[in-house]
């Protein structure tokens, strides 16, 4: 049965430290990348959300071997060549990188291996990287969607590639395909977060890349024969820490410290933009690890927010936030604008489309397009309606949106699909019961 949340009252001022659970980019990065390395590559602190786990059983499918041992899992990867007997069925699950990143993985597979996923997954639109990878020399299917079938080539060849939509679900699986080809590929990537090419540093696989102050970064990737083991204590996510900054910045007398957070330049945009708004976050103790840059984050409650226009160059660094800001504008004085946003509603569900009906629905005037919204702020906005929240393609991030907007604005809520959270943060639950005991 679909479990469901109800809330009818607001969250108490909380005073509290939290952790949150391990970054998913990194963790699902880490997983693939360990599959690459005939070694024992370690992760601490890995991330275990449904789609995490539909990564490890994809890469065990394909023969490495995955061990825990408490807050720690291991793998023994299958190196570069990846040779299976048959033909395979993999499932991605819920996820984009998962379904996406693989695709690079499996550049020089010798037999047909097919990617399926759930139903909002199969929704999504796989051409985009199908597209690139076909430059290497594989075989697809020319379907848009789910399923996906690839065969792959014994010797892929280097391409020119460019990025143009800021996606580095993009940029990676061509980056991975990159790693097993004869010679250099090259990318042009609109700026995206850059994991994949710091942990490819760090394991001294030739890469180079050239930041520009414009849009673009030209990447280099030159391909190898073997890759290094992998050892990685990821870090606290901050898509997950968002809800929660969110959270804190609209309860009333709150302090909330988040510890071991990954701060990257290239996911930080969340923090900027509330900044921006006049929301009180501090970043502090910043340190790097494995050219990541992490800090504990500190956050209060804070009054008199004022409405924005957001930069777009903030855009892709806060991509997976959007939801959760968009109801600190419905709290700012003024009338905020978000636009060129057209890659939310090519998310787990149209985010952008979701994002309006949750604020009319709180009897926020929104106005919104395909590819912006514009949203007329209410410093004294309470809710005092009933709100059901269903059939939103159990998004967890519309599902935890909603639970932040119900307990920061009132009004009663019932919100459907609960297990949703599972995909990217199971324990988002525990963490508010942590902060309010009645939840
Ligand atoms: C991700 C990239 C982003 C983001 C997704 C995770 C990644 O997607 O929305 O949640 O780990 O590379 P796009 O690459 O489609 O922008």
């Amino acid at each position: 049965m679909k479990r469901f949340l109800k809330i009818d009252k607001k969250i108490d001022s909380f005073k509290k430290t939290i952790n949150v659970e391990g970054d998913k980019s990194l963790s699902i990065r880490w997983v693939l990348l360990s599959l690459l390395s005939e070694k024992k590559s370690v992760a601490h602190n890995l991330l275990m959300s449904e789609d995490v786990i539909s990564a490890l059983n994809c890469v065990k499918a394909l023969g490495a071997k995955v061990k825990f041992y408490k807050n720690k899992c291991e793998i023994i990867g299958k190196g570069m060549n990846i040779n299976i007997q048959n033909k395979l069925t993999l499932n991605a699950g819920n996820s984009g990188t998962l379904g996406r990143l693989i695709l690079g993985v499996l550049i020089n597979t010798n037999k047909k291996v097919k990617i399926i996923g759930d139903k909002s997954l199969s929704k999504r639109d796989f051409s985009r990287v199908t597209r690139p990878l076909k430059k290497f020399g594989a075989k697809f299917n020319t379907k848009k969607n789910l399923p996906v079938e690839i065969v792959g080539t014994k010797s892929p060849r280097s391409i020119y590639y460019t990025e143009n939509r800021g996606s580095a679900q993009c940029k990676s699986a061509v980056m991975l395909a990159a790693l097993k080809s004869e010679g250099t590929t090259i990318i042009k990537a609109k700026k995206s977060r850059d994991h994949t090419e710091l942990m490819f540093k760090f394991l001294k696989i030739p890469i180079s890349i050239k930041k520009s102050n414009y849009k673009y970064d030209f990447i280099k990737v030159k391909g190898v024969k073997k890759i290094g083991p992998l050892k990685y204590k990821i870090p606290g996510d901050i898509s997950s820490c968002a809800f929660f900054i969110v959270l804190t910045i609209l309860s009333k007398n709150s302090e909330l410290l988040l510890k071991n957070i990954n701060i990257n330049p290239s996911r930080v945009g969340v923090v900027k933009i509330l900044k921006l708004m006049g929301a009180k976050i501090k970043l502090l103790n910043i340190r790097f690890y494995r050219g990541e840059k992490i800090a504990d984050i500190f956050v209060k409650s804070s009054r008199n927010l004022t409405a924005i226009n957001c930069p777009t160059k903030y855009n892709s660094n806060a991509i997976d936030e959007f939801l959760v800001i968009f109801l600190i504008a419905a709290k700012s004085k003024g009338i905020s604008n978000f636009k060129n946003l057209a890659e939310l509603n090519q998310k787990e569900s149209p985010r952008l489309k979701w994002a309006s009906k949750i604020l009319n629905s709180m009897g926020v005037k929104n106005v919104t397009t395909n590819n912006s919204i514009k949203i007329y702020g209410n410093p004294n906005l309470v809710v005092k309606k009933n709100i059901i929240i269903q059939n939103f393609s159990k998004d967890h991030r519309v599902f935890m949106m909603s639970v932040i907007a119900a307990l920061t604005f009132g009004g009663k809520w019932k919100i459907n699909d609960l297990d949703s959270i599972n995909t990217s943060f199971p324990k988002f639950l525990n963490i508010l019961n942590k902060l309010s005991p009645k939840i």
